[in-house]
C-alpha cells in the first residue's frame, strides 16, 4: 500500500498530491513535515478530512488538542469534515469497543456531546451533527439504514 502511495504522480494544474505515512499522535511533525509544506499552500483554505480515525485514539492521546493544532496551522475559511464511531444508539458498541480493545486495538465510540466539543470555535455547516447517513443523503443511502447499524457521527465546520 504505501509503495504505490510514493509511486510517481501525476501532477496536474489542478492541484498536486502527497502522501505521508504518519502517526497522527505525532502533529507536530506531520505539520513540519516537508512533503506537506511543499504539496500545501497553508496561506489558503484546505479541507481537513478526519473519517473515521479519532475513535482509534484515547482520551489520553488528547484527540481534541490534535484537532486544534491541525486548525491552528490553516487559515480562516479551511474546513473540517469529520466522523466518528458512537455508542449513542447501539449499547453492544460499547461493548465491542472493550472487546477489541482486548485484543490490541483501541476502539473509543464518543457521544454526541463529545463528537461536537471537536467543532469548538468553527461554524457549523448545515445540518450541522448528524448520524453520517442523515448529513444530506442522497439516493445512495439504503432505505431502512438505522442510527444503530451505522453508528457513526459526521459534520463540516468552517474555520472562520
Ligand atoms: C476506518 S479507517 C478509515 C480510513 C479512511 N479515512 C477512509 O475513510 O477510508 C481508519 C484509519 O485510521 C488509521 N489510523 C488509526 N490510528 C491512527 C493514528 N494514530 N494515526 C494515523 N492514522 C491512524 C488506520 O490506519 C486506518 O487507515
Amino acid at each position: 500500500m504505501l509503495a504505490h502511495a510514493r509511486a510517481p504522480r501525476t501532477s496536474t494544474p489542478g492541484g498536486r498530491t502527497a502522501y505521508l505515512d504518519a502517526d497522527i499522535r505525532h502533529v507536530d511533525g506531520i505539520l513540519r513535515a516537508p512533503d506537506l509544506r511543499e504539496t500545501l499552500d497553508l496561506n489558503r483554505p484546505v479541507a481537513l478530512f478526519l473519517i473515521a480515525v479519532l475513535h482509534f485514539l484515547a482520551d489520553s492521546d488528547d484527540p481534541n488538542g490534535i484537532v486544534r493544532a491541525l486548525l491552528d496551522a490553516v487559515p480562516s475559511g479551511s474546513y473540517l469534515v469529520l466522523t466518528h464511531g458512537t455508542a449513542d444508539f447501539d449499547p453492544e458498541a460499547e461493548r465491542l469497543a472493550a472487546a477489541r480493545g482486548q485484543r490490541g486495538v483501541h476502539l473509543q465510540p464518543r457521544d454526541r456531546a463529545e463528537f461536537t466539543r471537536f467543532f469548538d470555535g468553527l461554524d457549523l455547516v448545515e445540518p450541522g451533527v448528524r448520524v453520517v447517513h442523515r448529513w444530506r443523503p442522497d439516493a445512495s443511502v439504503p432505505a431502512g439504514l438505522t442510527d444503530a447499524q451505522v453508528s457513526s457521527y459526521g459534520a463540516v465546520g468552517r474555520k472562520p
